[in-house]
């Protein structure tokens, strides 16, 4: 008897088949939402920029905002370097009175402060005290929007991949390919997520996150792919025959 997808009911067949396309389909959502998010363009397919992963989670807050959103601000490119440097030399107080807050002062509290009228101020965000600014110096996301991230993403992808790997399992493709997209898929988005943390002390894991990112991503659409195909027809030199055989069976 064989167990393959193929020898399933067609109603079980549809419903399989629905289930992988929308996760193919939402796999390809988020590849096109960490694209934009993380690169320049506004639209399409794009390949996310390490530049930006290494702002996200190497960089202090304070050194990306001013490199990124709140770019337009900054009247001094150098300040930019004053101020990362100025952190990695362990943000001492009196450097800061010095250095540090003259260049708040002039770009940033503006808006920065608790008691700015500006029409775009963060007043919940001051900048102006050493202890305020202080609170953005570390490196990389906080631990608490680490932790918050890690886990929705590790619960989230984790369901819904023992359901995708359960039914490639089932697939009629030799076991090697079976057990290696599985492996792999499931490795990537460990890694993913470990690397997430490393990059916040060691930049170089910058680029293990894409790949990572890439490999899960990849394994999933092939995964799914594979499976949809696997329900309907007989892949040449992949599908096992015997199993074809036992296909179309609708009980
Ligand atoms: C014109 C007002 C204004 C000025 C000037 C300004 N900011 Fe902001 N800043 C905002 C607003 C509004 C937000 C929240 C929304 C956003 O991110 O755009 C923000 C958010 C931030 C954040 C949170 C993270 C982020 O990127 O959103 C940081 C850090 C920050 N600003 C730092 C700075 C620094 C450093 C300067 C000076 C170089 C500066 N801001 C100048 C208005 C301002």
């Amino acid at each position: 008897m064989s167990r393959s997808l193929r020898s399933l009911n067609t109603p079980n067949k549809i419903s399989i088949s629905f289930f992988l396309l929308s996760i193919i389909i939402g796999t390809i959502s988020a590849l096109i939402m960490l694209g934009l998010l993380l690169s320049e363009a506004d639209s399409g397919l794009n390949l996310p920029s390490v530049e930006k992963i290494k702002l996200k989670y190497h960089y202090p807050e304070l050194v990306a905002a001013m490199k990124t959103t709140m770019y337009e601000y900054v009247a001094d490119d150098a300040d930019i370097e004053v101020v990362a440097n100025w952190i990695s030399n362990g943000s001492s107080e009196e450097v800061f009175e010095q250095s540090i807050k003259p260049i708040m002062r002039r770009d940033c509290t503006s808006c920065h402060n608790p008691t700015s009228t500006m029409s775009d101020a963060m007043p919940g965000m001051p900048l102006t005290t050493y202890a305020e600014v202080t609170k953005h110096t570390k490196a990389g996301y906080s631990w608490v929007k680490m932790a918050k991230q890690a886990h929705v993403h590790l619960f989230g992808i984790g369901t819904f991949l023992i359901i995708v790997t359960t039914i490639f399992a089932f697939t009629s493709f030799p076991s090697w390919i079976r057990s290696t997209l599985i492996t792999i898929t499931w490795t990537a988005l460990l890694i993913d997520v470990l690397c997430w943390w490393i990059t916040k002390y060691y930049l170089i894991f910058a680029y293990l996150i894409v790949g990572a990112g890439s490999a899960m991503s990849g394994g999933i659409i092939a995964m799914a792919g594979l499976a949809l195909l696997d329900c309907w027809i007989v892949i040449p030199f992949l599908s096992k025959k015997t199993q074809a055989v036992a296909t179309d069976s609708d009980a």
